[in-house]
């Protein structure tokens, strides 16, 4: 079992390069199936969630070959396969994407339900009513999901709620549909923007992604194309936060400020001094943070996947602050983790309020998932003492080369297998 040591109370100074993001590049590596020539991708994390896409991808015929340490060849021209196994499926929940991008190659794709953190119910029935809404018949069967149609025809789709994985599923089945398809109440995430920047690139036509409104007029044929993913705001923010709960100065490169905006908005507020460059953001944080209020929100709004990083920054601040979580049901898992390191934290349905403390102290804690990894992380560098994180796969599930990263910075921390 692999677990993180991190002697902690050690000031982080330095500049650290963000890899490209997570939530895009899962994405993006299963929409390169609708190429029919090669694609290169530039700016791939290192990370298990990008190797799991990649094994699937290469499990139903497609070629990846590696060019060099972030950049890969994908050639989906030999793909025949258009189902998906359960054991691929449970690994990870981007594993869906599969589900519109072979409905939008093949128009025929059979997927185990998808696995992922456990942040409460997490159902697919908007990517289903999109599937659907493109002439596609979908049935729940032994826990595979089969979705069929004779031809997909573009439709207008209105969705319930805003959903990152169904806005680019239904996008990815609606490419190479016929006629024009309009998603309403789309999600309008940095992530979201990327899928479709590279589709167009590959030839596709679509319009308006990044506002709530996206046009898609169907397209014949996509050719592959040389692609660079963005950077990971998530990531970036995580970096952030380690600055200030070290009182540091991170130089955050390779980043987009702007996807940041949330983020350094609140952090501002919260007593950190942030500069921003054209590709980076520096983060100085001389005195203690001070308490703030937070809701979770699609983007623009503060992200879900920052929350509980934030909360273990906010553990720190004086003063009390109260964060809700406005996307998950049940995103708080890790609050018992993090008090074990003193953080003092009450947690009312779907609102934590944390009480700051002057410090925390090590003691030996458990990533429940990979945000709530990043959380005991971030107060783990702040702590006074050695403390041990268990279940790290989860933190290495989204974070490239973490342990590097942050040595490079002035963290003491190593990985240990015991
Ligand atoms: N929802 C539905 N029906 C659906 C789909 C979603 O009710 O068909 C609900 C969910 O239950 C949730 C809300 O809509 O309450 C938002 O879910 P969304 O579909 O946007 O989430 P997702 O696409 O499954 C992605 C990220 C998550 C991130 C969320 C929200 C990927 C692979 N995952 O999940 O990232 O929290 O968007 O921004 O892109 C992470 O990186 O740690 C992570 C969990």
């Amino acid at each position: 079992m692999e677990s993180f040591l991190v002697n902690g109370a050690k000031t982080l100074v330095g500049n650290v390069n963000i890899s490209g993001a997570k939530n895009a590049a899962v994405a993006i590596i299963p929409a390169a199936l609708l190429s029919d020539t090669p694609c290169i991708l530039e700016n791939i994390p290192n990370i298990k969630d990008v190797q799991i896409q990649l094994e699937i991808l290469q499990n139903i015929g497609a070629k990846v070959t590696k060019l060099d340490e972030n950049t890969i060849q994908i050639d989906p021209s030999n793909i025949s396969c258009s189902t998906i196994s359960y054991e691929a499926a449970k690994k990870i929940r981007a594993s869906y994407y599969f589900l519109g991008a072979l409905l939008g190659r093949f128009n025929h794709a059979s997927i185990a339900m998808p696995g992922g953190c456990n942040l409460g119910a997490r159902p697919i029935d908007q990517h289903i009513k999109g599937f659907e809404a493109l002439g596609a018949k979908v049935e729940l069967e032994h826990g595979m999901v089969q979705a069929h149609a004779e031809k997909l025809v573009g439709g207008n789709l209105y969705f319930d709620v805003v959903s990152v994985g169904a806005t680019i599923n239904v996008m990815l089945a609606a490419v190479k549909a016929q006629g024009t398809t309009v998603l309403e109440n789309a999600a309008k995430e940095p992530h979201v923007v990327d899928v479709a920047n590279f589709l167009n690139s590959l030839g596709a036509d679509i319009f308006g992604a990044g506002t709530d409104i996206i046009k898609i007029k169907g397209v014949k044929h996509l050719s592959g194309r040389q692609y660079s993913i963005i950077p990971d705001q998530i990531e970036a923010g995580t970096f952030m936060l380690c600055a200030m709960v070290t009182h540091g100065n991170i130089t955050i490169k390779n980043v987009t400020p702007k996807h940041l905006f949330a983020i350094t908005e609140k952090i501002k507020n919260c007593g950190a001094i942030v500069t921003e460059f054209d590709d980076a953001v520096r983060v100085q944080m001389p005195n203690r943070p001070i308490s703030t209020k937070i809701k979770t929100m699609p983007y623009p709004g503060f992200p879900t996947d920052m929350q509980p990083q934030i909360v273990a920054m906010l553990s720190l601040a004086s003063g009390t602050s109260i964060v809700t979580e406005g996307v998950w049901e049940n995103r708080f898992k890790y609050v018992n983790e993090l008090s074990r390191l003193g953080a003092k934290l009450q947690v009312n349905d779907r609102t934590v309020i944390v009480e700051g403390v002057e410090s925390l102290n090590a003691a030996p804690v458990k990533a429940t998932d990979l945000r709530a990894g990043a959380a005991l992380l971030i107060a783990a560098l702040a702590a006074k003492g050695a403390t041990e994180i268990e279940d790290i796969y989860h933190i290495e599930r989204g974070y490239d080369n973490v342990v590097d990263k942050l040595k490079k910075l002035g963290a003491d921390i190593v990985k240990i297998n015991k």
